[in-house]
């Protein structure tokens, strides 16, 4: 135990912009510190670390929290072990007082199997490098393979010799619990016999470096015989969250922002003897949400190298969804025949090993699109189900822009094959991904719908913006909800497009738009002067007032006017604009429930930027007319029997309806019926 007072020493040391600083490059933005979330993949930086609260938060993946949070989620470290991380790094003797016979227990629980582990590593390794039967026998098998005795000694690998119940033996005479060796299932349940017998032996670690499982190969080539058998799942061993290979391969994935994926253990092993440190294994399964998870933290970038017969890789292709679907950028690298990633790198070497992969490492969907054209070959029945299954892949990608490169880079592939004309295939993927697309605005709005009150994120991956995105005045529009619950996206208020504008006017309010020669200012300004009264949100509202005001004196707002504002209210918002996140595609999608393009960085782009968020503003405007405002006006008129205007109000409707559905095409929104 360590006592409060270092607790709370230990605390006050710290900062939180040096501990992150060690794991991921910061930027001063504003007040705040920002760079790439090691969370969730992105390139975009939305990870911002605030010095002044001692906090870090990330806008996309909504992860947050303290130095202490940082540490046991990006370093997988207990409470415990992040204090002592930190004690080290500044400094601080711990001295740690007894624990208590109950928190001794609790932590036996799982050390104690780590610990019977301990013991299994160091026996097998003295096997291994210290009896005869292990040098001549298990040493020579590694070394045949080509291993180095520092890589065997990296691994921890060793080696299990026939005998009966050698390891047993060994564990009752340095008094190790019998039960916790059964436990870890390094033998029998009855007690009488090793588990690993006859094998080399692989140490399986865990994430930050704790030997957790094993794994025994046989070295006879009797293909009766398992090759590879594995300690069971423990509460030490959760086989889906576990990646061979990713202790040691953690810092090297961060550096060269790239994982590979192996199938063997000797493949990941042989790989980092080359050189090659980036590499895990999946241990032969398809890859599982939690063994990426493991990955999204450290890299966005995942390789993949197959070695098997087409039928095989067809079938590892079906998981990679999954992948796609957490935002990782998937490339699939075949091997030459016959070879495996271990037999490759040992007979061609490191270098060759990378040429090869970099040269032939292909985009996982257009890797897809082509096996799945191969196959199609010859058979015209099968094309519609093609351009399904295609589909059903790329619909997983979010970010808009990158989905219609892959559209066009499928779209080359079928029309280069003679099996579809270019249009064909152009028609039948649009209509599918429409299909798609339409099927999860549905759901989304399903779900909305039965969720009342204020709209909350209603996908897990998502963000939470609505906290974040405005602290002022979280309003919600209470207008009369006669229309029925499909109308409910026009109901809700119009602050994200709001603030989008305002955003734009703070940001980038001063600079000139090259084409028309007057100010961003200006241009948004005149563009939406007569909303100027129609703020969803009034602080918003009074910004754009505020700038407009400023315009018509002949000034140019620009940052410092907002940030340095008497009202504190003004200069608050001003510096929350200036330092958070601009990237809300994803959230735009989850809390409107249709597709926007994905935003490029407004820094390099705000013409685009601004031209898309203002028809935005304008088409939540127009919704909002057409869906709730005009059609409430009807109905009033109707009751009151009021024809002529009834009538007048049906035109309008009409008018706003086209004009509406004129600028959502512009958009590339989907309007719902
Ligand atoms: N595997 C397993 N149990 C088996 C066979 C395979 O757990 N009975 C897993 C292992 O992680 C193995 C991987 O699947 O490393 C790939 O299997 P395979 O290609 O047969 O073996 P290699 O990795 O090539 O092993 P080696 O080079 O030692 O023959
Ligand atoms: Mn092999």
């Amino acid at each position: 135990m360590i006592p409060p007072k270092q607790i709370q020493d230990i605390l006050d040391a710290t900062r939180i912009e040096e501990v992150i600083e060690e794991f991921v490059t910061l930027r001063r933005r504003g007040v705040n510190l920002i760079g790439l979330c090691p969370f969730h993949g992105e390139k975009t930086p939305s990870f911002n670390v605030n010095p002044a609260r001692n906090i870090f938060k990330c806008f996309g993946c909504g992860k947050g929290g303290d130095a202490i949070t940082f540490l046991r989620e990006h370093e997988n470290l207990s409470y415990i072990d992040a204090l002592k991380w930190l004690a080290r790094k500044y400094n601080i003797e711990i001295q740690e007082t007894e624990r208590t016979p109950e928190q001794v227990a609790e932590m036996q629980l799982t050390d104690s199997l780590y610990i019977v582990n301990d013991f299994a590593l160091k026996h097998f390794q003295e096997q291994l490098f210290d009896t005869d039967e292990g040098k001549s026998v298990a040493l020579a098998y590694f070394k045949q393979r080509g291993l180095r005795e520092d890589t065997i000694r990296a691994f921890g690998l060793g080696y299990a010799p026939e005998q009966r119940d050698l390891l047993i033996r060994r564990a009752r005479a340095t008094g190790h619990n019998i039960d916790l060796v059964k436990k870890v299932g390094l033998c029998s349940q009855d007690g009488g016999r090793d588990f690993f017998r006859g094998r080399v032996m692989f140490a399986i670690h865990n994430i930050s470096g704790k030997v957790a499982a094993f794994a025994g190969r046989t070295m006879s080539s009797d293909k009766t015989i398992p090759k590879y058998i594995n300690s069971p799942e423990t509460e030490i061993y959760i086989k889906n969250k576990t990646l061979y290979g990713a202790f040691q391969a953690k810092k090297a994935i961060r550096q060269q922002d790239e994982c590979l994926l192996v199938e063997g253990y000797m493949d990941v092993i042989s790989l980092y003897q080359a050189g090659i440190e980036n590499v895990v294994a999946s241990s032969g399964t398809s890859l599982t949400e939690g063994q990426l998870q493991l990955i999204k933290r450290n890299t966005n970038n995942l390789k993949i190298l197959y070695d098997g017969d087409p039928a095989g890789i067809k079938a590892a292709l079906r998981g990679l969804d999954l992948a796609l679907e957490q935002d990782l950028n998937v490339r699939i690298c075949l091997l030459p025949d016959g070879h495996d990633p271990d037999s490759y790198v040992q007979t061609f070497g490191g270098e060759a090993f990378r040429t090869f992969t970099t040269k032939n490492a292909k985009d996982f969907i257009l890797f897809k699109t082509s096996i799945l054209l191969e196959e199609t070959k010859g058979d015209p029945m099968r094309k519609a189900g093609l351009v399904k299954d295609i589909v059903s892949s790329i619909i997983k990608i979010k970010d808009r822009s990158k989905r219609e490169e892959y559209i066009q880079g499928c779209l080359n592939l079928l029309a280069s094959s003679n099996a579809y004309g270019r249009r064909e295939a152009e028609e039948g993927i649009r209509s599918e991904i429409i299909k798609e697309d339409t099927k999860n605005i549905n759901k989304l709005a399903e779900k909305n719908s039965r969720q009342p009150g204020p709209i909350s994120d209603t996908q897990g991956s998502y963000p939470d913006y609505h906290q974040t995105i405005d602290p002022h005045t979280p309003s919600s529009n209470t207008e009369p909800n006669s229309l029925g619950q499909d109308r409910r996206s026009a109901l809700m208020t119009d602050e994200f497009q709001e603030r989008d504008i305002v955003r734009l006017l703070v940001q980038f309010g001063s600079q000139t738009l090259d084409k028309e020669g007057i100010s961003i200012a200006e241009f948004i300004l005149a563009d939406i002067s007569e909303s100027l009264s129609d703020f969803d949100n009034a602080l918003y509202g009074k910004m754009a007032g505020l700038c407009y005001d400023l315009l018509l004196e002949q000034k140019t707002p620009d940052q410092n006017f907002f940030i340095h504002h008497p009202e504190k209210e003004i200069s608050d918002l001003a510096i929350d604009l200036l330092t958070s996140p601009f990237d809300m595609s994803h959230n735009w999608e989850a809390r409107w429930g249709y597709p926007l393009q994905n935003q490029p960085i407004p820094d390099l782009n705000f013409d685009a930027d601004m031209r898309q968020a203002l028809d935005r503003f304008k088409l939540r405007k127009l919704n909002k007319l057409c869906n709730v405002l005009n059609p409430a006006r009807i109905k009033a008129a109707s009751e009151s029997e009021n024809m002529e205007e009834v009538m007048r109000l049906m035109r309008i409707q009409e008018k706003l309806k086209s004009t509406r559905n004129e600028l959502a095409k512009k958009t590339g929104t989907i309007v719902l019926p």
